[in-house]
């Protein structure tokens, strides 16, 4: 199948798609779910190379496998799990079975707690020890900061609860800073960690526990916890009550459905965090639903595999024109490259083909004053892929919020049209002339058939975030079973952090003997430095 995905490219790879993009193909490559539409009309994908990869999906049996997923069966095959994120939003969606017992009383359960707790939070009812609390500190790392973080900056036309901080690095200065800024009396600290041992988020726990112990009488009083490990919780001193709990089979980076977004059921209340979820459900139904040809998350997944692994394009820029996505691309990164970045099949094989790609990004329009010079001329193809809403949430602003989607409308364009040489030259025609005119021409050159897709929304609200955030769960997922490989386990974080911890007493002043000679004399340099 890959072969004849590659004959396929090799024989429309030098056309122009832009000579494809009519009126139909703006209506028949794109897909709709709910009132969102995914445009993937701007790439070198014909019917011919939609049915191929379409056929990759068959024989992959991404729908077979999609089955498995939402059914609760162990497809993290490397951990012995289910993966069942999908259960956290499954608000009216009856029992889902997770070895012959029903997982939602358990689901609804923790979400009615979580709920309750956010409210007293939020009413002044729970309050810290000097009144109602104004800030919020959510402890984490990964998957337990990425997802609150994203989503309460998303969403910050609905906070109206009190301030949210985000503390994940060891570095020091993450949680010096953040709680300079906070008065110890009125503040709830939540430390959300899955396994309650990930070394930056225990060490920024305790500093945060010493300092509160500064000022109040019961620090604990003002910790609360998301975790699985709830023996850990207790340990730490966090009562029960205030922790909230979750199953094995909810990834880390696949999380804030559920009590790792306690922090954003805080900022805009538990009604708008249902709504979150609803949007993340109604994604859910469209990707169990949909034909493939309009199926957003699959579709979104083959254009990805026809730019990645097809084309050879190792890198996808995601660029939303959504100044509140501005953590979306640090999202995606841990969301995407975590799951898909891995050499091997789930047998345990060399995979046949890439990993998935390196992702990055930057909101739109500051991007286009930073890197875009290299998206539009430099030598290597970067497929993006842009979001825009039809409204921000400044009425008053309308005017500014258009020239923000004429800017983002415009950049596909550009990437797909390009400007020839006989354009470039009439550019600066009276400007130069002879061999300097050639010169400067060429350099006003834009090559252009450059690949993007542009997902649209009426407006980022808390529904759309769930529409999108299920979305791109749903891609990787997608991706990962046409690789091949598994996509909910992440054996690859696990090297650096061993050596850490052996580097450690070393770093105290420990002999470095038996560290190659590279390690041993950076040791050595910050030694001299103070370290
Ligand atoms: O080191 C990687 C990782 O395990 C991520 O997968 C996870 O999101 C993050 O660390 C934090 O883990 P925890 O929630 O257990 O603290």
């Amino acid at each position: 199948m890959w072969d004849k995905l590659k004959m396929h490219h090799e024989a429309v790879k030098s056309r122009r798609f832009e000579t494809l993009v009519d009126a139909d193909r703006a209506q028949g490559f794109a897909a709709q779910a709910g009132d969102m539409r995914l445009d993937y009309s701007k790439t070198n994908i014909d019917a011919e190379g939609r049915a191929l990869l379409i056929d990759l999906l068959d024989q992959s049996g991404v729908a077979a496998k999609r089955d498995a997923m939402f059914g609760g069966e162990a497809i993290n095959e490397t951990e012995g799990r289910a993966v069942l994120h999908t259960a956290l939003r499954n608000l009216d969606g009856g029992p889902v079975m997770v070895d012959g017992q029903d997982v939602m009383p358990g689901v609804l359960d923790t979400l009615a707690r979580m709920e309750s707790f956010a409210e007293d939070v939020r009413a002044g009812v729970f309050t810290g020890q000097g009144g109602k609390i104004t800030d919020v500190i959510n402890i984490g790392i990964g998957g337990s900061d990425l997802g609150p973080a994203m989503g309460v900056l998303a969403l910050r036309p609905y906070h109206d609860g009190p301030r949210c901080h985000f503390v994940s690095n060891v570095d020091p200065a993450d949680i010096a800073d953040t709680l300079r800024a906070c008065d110890p009396a009125t503040t709830l600290v939540i430390v959300a960690s899955k396994t309650f041992t990930t070394i930056e988020t225990m060490t920024n726990a305790r500093t945060a526990k010493a300092w509160l112990g500064e000022a109040v009488a019961d620090p604990a009083a003002q910790f609360a916890a998301l975790s699985t490990a709830e023996d850990k919780t207790s340990d730490f001193g966090i009562p029960a009550t205030r922790v909230f709990g979750f199953e094995d089979w909810v990834g880390g980076r696949y999380s804030m459905w559920g009590p790792i977004g306690l922090s954003m059921m805080i900022a805009i209340g538990a009604d708008g965090f249902r709504a979150f979820l609803r949007g993340g459900q109604d994604m859910d139904r469209h990707f169990q639903a949909a034909d493939w040809a309009d199926n957003m998350p699959a579709m979104l997944a083959l254009v990805g595999i026809w730019h990645n692994q097809v084309c050879g394009h190792a890198t996808r820029a995601v660029l939303p024109y959504d100044n509140n996505l501005s953590r979306l691309p640090a999202y995606l990164q841990q969301l995407e490259m975590e799951s898909n970045g891995k050499g091997v099949s789930m047998d345990g094989a060399e995979l046949a083909v890439n990993s998935g790609p390196v992702v990055w990004g930057e909101p739109g329009t500051n991007g286009q004053h930073a890197f875009y010079q290299l998206i539009h001329q430099g030598t290597r193809v970067i497929p993006c892929e842009f979001l825009v809403a039809a409204r921000g949430h400044e009425d008053d602003l309308h005017h500014q919020h258009q020239l923000l989607v004429a800017n983002c409308l415009a950049q596909s364009e550009a990437l797909m049209k390009g400007r020839d040489l006989d354009e470039a030259r009439s550019k600066v025609a009276g400007k130069f002339e002879g061999d300097e005119l050639e010169r400067q021409a060429h350099h006003r050159v834009f090559k252009g058939n450059r690949p993007s897709t542009t997902l649209a929304y009426p407006t980022l609200d808390p529904f759309t975030l769930g529409q999108i955030i299920a979305l791109y769960e749903h891609r990787v997922f997608v991706e990962g079973v046409v690789l091949g490989l598994n996509s909910y386990d992440q054996w690859g974080v696990e090297l650096g952090k061993e050596l850490a911890t052996a580097l450690q007493p070393i770093v105290e002043g420990a002999d470095a003997a038996g560290k190659d000679g590279s390690t041993a004399g950076l040791v050595s340099f910050l030694h001299s430095h103070g370290l």
